[in-house]
């Protein structure tokens, strides 16, 4: 049986790791990897590759960025040929970025069989990108590989219960495999912070955080003024969008560094006091390592995290300063995203139902 896996964008990297391993577990599956080159800088991609020992890709469409349409507009272009020459049994998208609409587009419409890990997610938001992404492939897709219950019932309600299948979250297999394996090594952090006293982590990327300069600047300043240092892994859209609104991002407890490899991230994570981010992987992240997150935005898709405490969702900068300096919390963290198996799952549920 034959999946191709169609990935783009730094979080699908890592999801990838968990299935590219199951598959080659299987000597009934062959695996083809397309990467679409939404992301293409070394650190955005292909640290990823080589950190989680990943294949390299088998085909590289290298569309690199643009507009919505202009970068979906080329991956559809680029997909057709692809799927000509393979001819998948299944092919296999992730999340909810541009690469993941083009793919399944592609598919549905060559009427080959398309599976969606990490179905069912839902911000109920319709100004971010990612939930049309979400839903239109969700509605095209054969096969809905769903990470949580929750992601169950938003299928189900839906009308989509028959396609669904509850795997578990296979970035909660690379996350935990990669915790043990960085337990012990000496964390990474941006010049001036010290590892051995209490620090914080940020990442903010997303378009309504970095795209207007009065909101961006608000939340700058709101971290800047944090009590403890913070290591600001700055994405490529903050830099710019911050650089073009003329904002420094350094200063007072802020310490800006590059984009980090995976298993950098999960070592400054799990060492952390606190983290601030508005990625949905790295609340998720935080929940399972134990550091209590802050998330810069009015809803999240990883609803279980908000729990007993562990994540809180930050309006605005008034609200982070706040959230930062909460007593972290007590309750324990129930296991909602499975028990590290959810690759293996995924894969045997693509075999059972090609
Ligand atoms: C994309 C996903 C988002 C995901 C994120 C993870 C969509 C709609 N969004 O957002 O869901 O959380 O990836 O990082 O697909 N850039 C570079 N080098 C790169 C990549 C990007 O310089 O390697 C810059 C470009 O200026 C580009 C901007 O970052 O215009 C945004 O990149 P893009 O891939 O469009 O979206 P992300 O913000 O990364």
């Amino acid at each position: 049986m034959k999946i191709l896996s169609v990935v783009g964008a730094r979080p699908q990297f890592v999801k990838l790791a968990a299935i590219a391993d199951a598959a080659a577990q299987r000597e009934d599956v062959e695996h083809v990897i397309v990467h679409t080159g939404q992301h293409y800088d070394a650190a955005m991609s292909d640290v990823f590759f080589a950190d989680l020992r990943i294949p390299a890709p088998d085909v590289n469409l290298a569309v690199g960025s643009g507009s919505h349409g202009r970068q979906t507009g080329a991956m559809l272009a680029g997909m057709d040929e692809v799927l000509e020459e393979h001819r998948p049994d299944w092919t296999l998208v992730y999340g909810d970025t541009n690469s993941t609409l083009a793919g399944t587009l592609s598919a549905v419409k060559m009427h080959l069989q398309v599976a969606h890990l990490e179905a069912g997610l839902r911000s109920f938001n319709r100004r971010m990108p990612e939930e049309h992404n979400r839903v239109l492939t969700d509605h095209a897709a054969d096969l809905l590989l769903a990470p949580t219950e929750v992601a169950r019932e938003h299928l189900a309600a839906e009308g989509l219960a028959e396609r669904t299948v509850v795997t578990g979250d296979v970035m909660t297999d690379v996350c935990l495999r990669v915790a043990d394996s960085v337990k012990d090594t000496p964390v990474a952090l941006p010049e001036g912070i010290d590892p051995a006293s209490p620090y914080a982590v940020a990442t903010i990327h997303r378009a309504d955080n970095t795209d207007d300069p009065a909101r961006l600047a608000a939340i700058v300043a709101a971290l800047q003024g944090l009590e403890i240092p913070l290591a600001l892994f700055a994405h490529p859209r903050l830099v710019a969008k911050a650089k073009d609104a003329g904002i420094e991002l350094a200063g007072g407890a802020v310490h800006v560094g590059e984009p980090v490899a995976y298993p950098e991230l999960v070592g400054a994570v799990q060492h952390a006091a606190a983290v601030v981010t508005d990625s949905g992987g790295l609340q998720k992240e935080a929940y399972l390592l134990g550091t209590p997150c802050t998330t810069v935005r009015s809803e999240t898709e990883w609803v279980e995290t908000l729990e007993g405490g562990w994540n809180r969702l930050a309006l605005g900068p008034a609200d982070l300063t706040a959230a930062v300096a909460r007593p972290r919390p007590t309750a324990s963290r129930p296991p909602h995203y499975g028990d590290g198996r959810a690759a293996e799952r995924s894969v045997d549920a693509l075999v059972e139902h090609a």
